[in-house]
């Protein structure tokens, strides 16, 4: 089978404030040297969306940090999958941490929010993770997987797939991937590493990782469990990246803090 292309995503959240530091940001990214091998997202806020797309070098993309699952109407303050694809963005991020606790968004949702954006014709970037006491309880496992059913609930196999050309896909699609790659990405960002300097050891990223590969082998199928990458997010850094970009089944990262600042480069290209 074909090795998983390392993946490296920067999620800014509602950060750079002004335009100024968005710049400063970009400016780094374009005069850095990046190993071609990896593929790069970067995530800004919407608002940034297009100003940065157009300054920023072609060989990175953007991604949306949320959207909603109707794709127009009355729904004030959302922005729907097909606004992002008409907007040439390949990726939208879903049920990141921060939804799920702060704007309540339930395993539920972040389905039928995977289903609309991959109607849409976007890949996702689908976050889980498990809280400390969740973890104290010793349900790390358990949690992740009531996160992901739901998903694989609304998926069929060829929704995940590792898709060649000739599969048939969405121009959409095949306009952002060259295939083979998978249209979702998953992210495993333990609650309690996520802006809190407490990154997972490599055993234990390593091993929640396993348990998700495992998981999608039984719950959809061997090719799928290969092939879909799966990423770590969780007070990355430049000086813990290499260890946890070492371990077999972490396929890359998702980057909150560290993405904002220079080291971010030194952790896209963390396998050279
Ligand atoms: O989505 C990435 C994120 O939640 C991790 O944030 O700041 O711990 O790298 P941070």
């Amino acid at each position: 089978s074909m090795p998983r292309q390392f993946f490296v995503g920067g999620n800014f959240k509602m950060n750079p404030v002004t335009q100024e530091q968005k710049r400063t940001l970009v400016k780094v990214l374009n005069e850095a040297t990046i190993d071609p091998a990896v593929e790069v997202v970067i995530a800004p806020p919407a608002l940034y969306i297009f100003p940065l797309k157009d300054i920023l070098r072609k060989d990175i993309k953007v991604a949306a940090q949320n959207c909603y699952f109707k794709l127009s109407g009355a729904f004030t303050g959302e922005i729907s999958p097909s606004q992002l694809v008409d907007a040439e963005i390949p990726y939208v991020i879903l049920g990141h941490s921060e939804r799920r606790t702060l704007f309540h968004e339930s395993s539920d949702l972040v389905a039928q929010k995977t289903r609309a954006a991959l109607d849409a014709g976007l890949s996702i970037i689908l976050c889980v993770g498990e809280t400390l006491e969740e973890r104290e309880a010793g349900k790390t496992a358990e949690i992740v997987e009531s996160q992901l059913k739901p998903v694989v609930g609304v998926l069929k196999e060829a929704d995940w797939r590792f898709v060649p050309a000739e599969y048939g896909f969405s121009d959409s699609f095949t306009k952002y991937h060259v295939p083979p790659c998978s249209k979702i990405v998953i992210a495993y960002e333990p609650v309690w590493a996520i802006g809190t300097g407490k990154v997972a050891t490599s055993a234990q990223a390593q091993q929640a990782h396993a348990d998700i590969r495992s998981f999608l082998s039984t719950a959809v199928s061997a090719a799928v469990a290969e092939n879909t990458r799966i990423i770590y997010g969780g007070s990355v850094n430049a000086g813990n990246c290499k260890e946890l970009g070492n371990q077999k089944d972490v396929d890359g990262f998702l980057v909150g803090g560290a993405s904002l600042k220079p080291e971010f480069v030194d952790i896209i290209n963390a396998k050279k």
